[in-house]
């Protein structure tokens, strides 16, 4: 299973990066794979610690995809990197294992510490049309033009019946957004 989580790490300039990223759980270790290129991979490769932040608020997800990062975070305990505030729970790894690929790697960490921060209180299917939409956002120079506008008129239906004022908000900012990053690669094509 692939659990959608907020992964910070942090550049040799102590220089945050905060990305969602989907990871996995192999027996007591966490998986993370990141594309490359990537500035994660990147922060891992030097110095081995991240933090992984698991939030049900779906529109952190979309600040960081657009690029605006408003929302706030905290500093972690036993390692140099924050965590998303708004989390219900983060754990704070360590790069145990790199699994080499020119396409893909995987960093095997362990989780050195674990914090609970708030309760789960339900599944509200507007967020999860967010992060939906936050994945066909990072593929749109990879999927035909066609299906992206099929799948965001799909997936609207939820955001129309089940949407609270900040999923609305969100909403409309990755709409925006993904108009815009549509009508760049029209251009460039
Ligand atoms: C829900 C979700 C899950 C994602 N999972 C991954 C992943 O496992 N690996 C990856 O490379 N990118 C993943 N992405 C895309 C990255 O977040 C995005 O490409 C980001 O810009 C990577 O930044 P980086 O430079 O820190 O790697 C995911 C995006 C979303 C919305």
């Amino acid at each position: 299973m692939i659990i959608e989580t907020i992964i910070s790490t942090m550049s040799k300039e102590k220089k945050p990066q905060t990305s969602p990223f989907g990871i996995k759980k192999k027996n007591k270790l966490v998986l993370i794979s990141p594309y490359l290129p990537s500035t994660t991979h990147t922060n891992m490769l030097e110095n081995k610690f991240a933090s992984i932040s698991y939030t049900d608020n779906a529109s952190i997800f979309v600040e960081c995809i657009i690029k605006n990062q408003n929302f706030l975070m905290k500093k972690c305990t036993s390692i140099e990197a924050y965590y998303v505030k708004d989390s219900l729970r983060h754990d704070e790894v360590k790069v145990i294992n790199y699994i080499k690929d020119d396409e893909r790697p995987t960093f095997e960490c362990e989780i050195i510490h674990s914090e609970n921060h708030g309760s789960f209180l339900g599944i509200n299917r507007a967020r999860n049309a967010l992060i939906e939409a936050c994945i066909l956002a990072t593929r749109i120079n990879l999927l035909p033009q066609k299906k992206i506008l099929s799948e965001l008129e799909y997936l609207e239906n939820a955001i129309l019946k089940t949407s609270g004022k900040i999923e609305q908000v969100s909403w409309n900012k990755l709409k925006k957004f993904i108009d815009k990053k549509i009508k760049k690669n029209e251009f460039n094509n």
